[in-house]
């Protein structure tokens, strides 16, 4: 037995102290970071692998403004599969494979196809990569005879406006304004699609310059990922979907069987970026990265709707645990980022765990009542709200059972619930509208925060980080007091 003696630390047992500072506008610091070595993200910022907090419209709303989702996995591979697909169709400027329907299919099957994908319209080939019309929702929606074919309502080629694959982002956004198009097929001097540009594709463009990108322009996106049983194959499936990440996700992370799926993984898929935990220790943050992890998550029941520690008495205060990861992958000489994942209140929590060494902050409660995120809000004692689960929480693990046995079989037996030990609460979060406004917030913070710390970006705010323990009255001054909030 070892006792540490020295007191082991979270957010709100410091503060930081301010710097002199070169800053004169919240404008001119950067908030730019990694989530590994070979991904740039904009904001230091991820949307947790929560069924209540990330799926695809969530991935989607985090990297238009510059961070990154992680798509839980507790759906099928192919649910999961196609969730990806869908940031990554998103917004690419280029559709690189336009859906496409057969001139012989019928103005239905149009419709349901679009309904399905969620577009405004459809190429039209010959089965082939030969473009032989184009057909979008204005074409069918008065159309009188849902049977007939496609090929009586669509643009035909000798009408079609298209550009070439060499054209512009903003060669394109001329041709559609000058035409008032919708769509722009890209062809080939022989007449073959190459792709498609999409009005809707260069407004975002504009509108979200700050976006986390793949070097084909699509929005970036991770997919979470377990150990055992089908695990090889969802990871195989969301890398062929385009995920830029794997997040290998386990609630004790430094274990044997997460350190053989790293290296089964690096082994099977070499270029992978792949992000492992969540451990608490120097030894768990080492042993993962010298397994072939290429960030370590870090985190042991510091989260909102985590009870790890009131169940089974262990982990370690968050900013301690950062600090321990660090000097971990220090000693062995690894530098590869390390995230931040649960406990973050605040934007000032968040600027003391990037302070810290953190390269990145994982969130999940604080973004579980954004309109983004997975389910709709309730009323509950007259107050919108939403729903916020652990993912070691009864309802959580019984979903999850739910779903291994297949919905025919749906009803829970009395064994089942009483197998289930929780490591994790279900909630109510207040409804908080738009995840950007409160990102908005969030970098705000951000940004005021690493003018405090004398810094242009978060490098420089670690190396000037200073931290103070404050006593509890500390804390109480640093919250509004003394009034009556409004
Ligand atoms: P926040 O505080 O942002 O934390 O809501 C999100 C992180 O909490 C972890 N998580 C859990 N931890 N039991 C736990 O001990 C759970 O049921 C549970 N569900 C999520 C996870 O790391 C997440 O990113």
């Amino acid at each position: 037995m070892k006792l540490r003696q020295t007191k082991a630390l979270t957010f709100d047992d410091v503060l930081l102290i301010p710097k002199r500072s070169p800053i004169r506008s919240r404008g001119d610091v950067a908030t730019t970071t990694r989530l590994t070595n070979s991904i740039q993200l904009g904001i230091p910022i991820i949307s947790a692998n929560m069924d209540t907090v990330t799926e695809a419209g969530m991935a989607m709303a985090m990297a238009r403004v510059g961070g990154i989702g992680i798509i839980h996995r507790f759906m099928t591979v192919e649910r999961h599969a196609r969730q990806i697909e869908q940031v990554k169709r998103s917004e690419g400027f280029v559709v690189e494979h336009p859906y496409a329907i057969d001139r012989e299919a019928t103005i239905a099957e149009a419709q349901k196809l679009m309904e399905r994908h969620d577009i405004g319209g459809l190429v039209v080939t010959n089965g082939g990569d030969k473009l032989v019309g184009l057909v979008t929702q204005r074409d069918i929606l008065l159309a009188l005879d849902a049977q007939a074919p496609v090929s009586s309502v669509m643009t035909l080629p000798d009408k079609i406006v298209s550009a070439t694959t060499e054209t512009t982002l903003d060669e394109a956004r001329a041709i559609l304004h000058q035409h008032r198009l919708e769509k722009l097929p890209i062809l080939a001097a022989d007449g073959t699609l190459r792709g498609l540009i999409t009005a809707q594709d260069v407004i975002k463009r504009q509108r979200y310059p700050q976006a986390a990108k793949d070097e084909r322009g699509r929005l970036r996106v991770g997919a979470a990922i377990g150990v055992g049983g089908n695990e090889m194959k969802r990871a195989e499936a969301v890398l062929a979907a385009g995920a830029d990440v794997l997040v290998l996700d386990i609630a004790h992370g430094h274990a044997d069987h997460c350190i053989d799926m790293v290296q089964s993984l690096r082994r099977n898929f070499p270029q992978a970026q792949i992000v492992a935990g969540n451990v608490a220790s120097a030894d768990g943050a080492r042993d993962l990265a010298e397994a072939g992890a290429d960030a370590i998550k870090v985190g042991i029941g510091p989260g909102s709707i985590c009870t790890t520690r009131i169940v089974t008495g262990f982990g370690v205060p968050q900013l301690t645990a950062v600090l321990d990861a660090i000097t971990g992958l220090q000693q062995a000489g690894i530098d590869i980022p390390v995230i931040s994942d649960g406990g973050i209140k605040t934007s000032g929590d968040m600027v003391k765990a990037l302070a810290a060494g953190a390269d990145s902050v994982m969130i999940g409660s604080l973004f579980a009542g954004c309109e983004e995120a997975p389910g709709s809000p309730v009323i509950r004692d007259g107050q919108k709200v939403k729903v916020v689960r652990g993912m070691a929480s009864l309802g959580a693990a019984m979903g999850r059972k739910e779903a291994e046995r297949g919905d025919d079989e749906s009803a829970e037996s009395q064994e089942d619930w009483d197998k289930v030990v929780p490591e994790g609460v279900e909630a109510v979060v207040p409804y908080r509208g738009h995840i950007r406004e409160i990102l908005y917030q969030m970098v705000g913070g951000l940004r005021s925060g690493l003018s405090y710390g004398g810094a242009r970006t978060i490098r420089e705010l670690q190396e000037n980080a200073e931290f103070v323990e404050i006593s509890p009255a500390g804390i109480r001054e640093s919250n509004s007091h003394d009034v009556k909030r409004m």
